[in-house]
């Protein structure tokens, strides 16, 4: 990790609390880390932020309790890695990818943290080009569809390394272009369910969707 200044957060759930290693100063350490991609377009590295999406997938991993043990569950933009460490105190052994090496790093500091770094592994991974020889019952996913450019990428990725019984968890802001991404799974075979949970991040609450997504072909529940 670079040098500069960090903070520390504890987020509390039901059955225990995750300790995190965040960047101080997110927004400054935004603007530095902004590039243009190959067409112009600039590119902003998200994850030095925390979002309310991951914690809300937090508290909903949480309550998937037992049914996580002994999975092998891949999370896609990891950021901090908040989702997956929860994941990986249910009992699941996850595997943390992100674009950004540096996220990763964060990740894997913050497994360390909370005692969970032997259930894990890191792998820089970017969405369009994925890198794995097996599926994965459980793919989650805190405020990865922000862009319509990720939006097939992302639902190749569903395609090609969730189980045919596997489960997608998103979480997003409620976003208005959201609903585009969830026509685009249903359009290519998946189908969802919705809930939502407030979280309350820096003294404001948000509310979260959360989406349950499989197969078309899996008996409905
Ligand atoms: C809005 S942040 C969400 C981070 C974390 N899941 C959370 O909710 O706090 C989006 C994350 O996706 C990652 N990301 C962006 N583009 C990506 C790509 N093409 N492939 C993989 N990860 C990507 C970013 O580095 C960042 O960590």
């Amino acid at each position: 990790m670079r040098d500069y200044p960090l903070t520390s957060t504890i987020i509390k759930l039901k059955t225990g609390r995750v300790q995190l290693t965040l960047i101080k100063e997110p927004d400054w350490f935004l603007e530095q880390l902004s590039r243009e991609d190959d067409e112009g377009k600039l590119y902003l590295p998200y994850w030095t932020y925390l979002w309310e999406a991951s914690i809300a997938l937090a508290h909903h991993v949480e309550n998937l309790g037992a049914r996580l043990k002994g999975t092998q569950v891949l999370e896609i933009g990891c950021g901090f890695g908040l989702t997956g460490i929860v994941a990986c105190q249910m009992g699941a052994r996850v595997i943390f990818t992100d674009a950004e090496h540096e996220a990763l790093h964060f990740a894997e500091s913050n497994a360390e943290q909370n005692g969970v770094r032997q259930n894990s592994d890191f792998v820089q991974m970017d969405w369009n080009t994925p890198c794995f020889n097996c599926k994965f019952p459980y793919i989650l996913a805190a405020d990865v569809i922000y862009e319509e450019h990720h939006w097939t990428p992302i639902v190749t990725l569903l395609q090609n390394y969730l189980t045919p019984n596997g489960i997608a968890l998103f979480s997003e802001p409620d976003r208005k272009n959201a609903v585009g991404f969830f026509k685009l799974i249903r359009d290519n075979g998946f189908r969802y369910r919705k809930s939502t949970c407030p979280v309350t991040l820096d003294g404001k609450t948000a509310q979260v969707s959360i989406y349950t997504v499989q197969r078309m072909s899996v008996a409905g529940n």
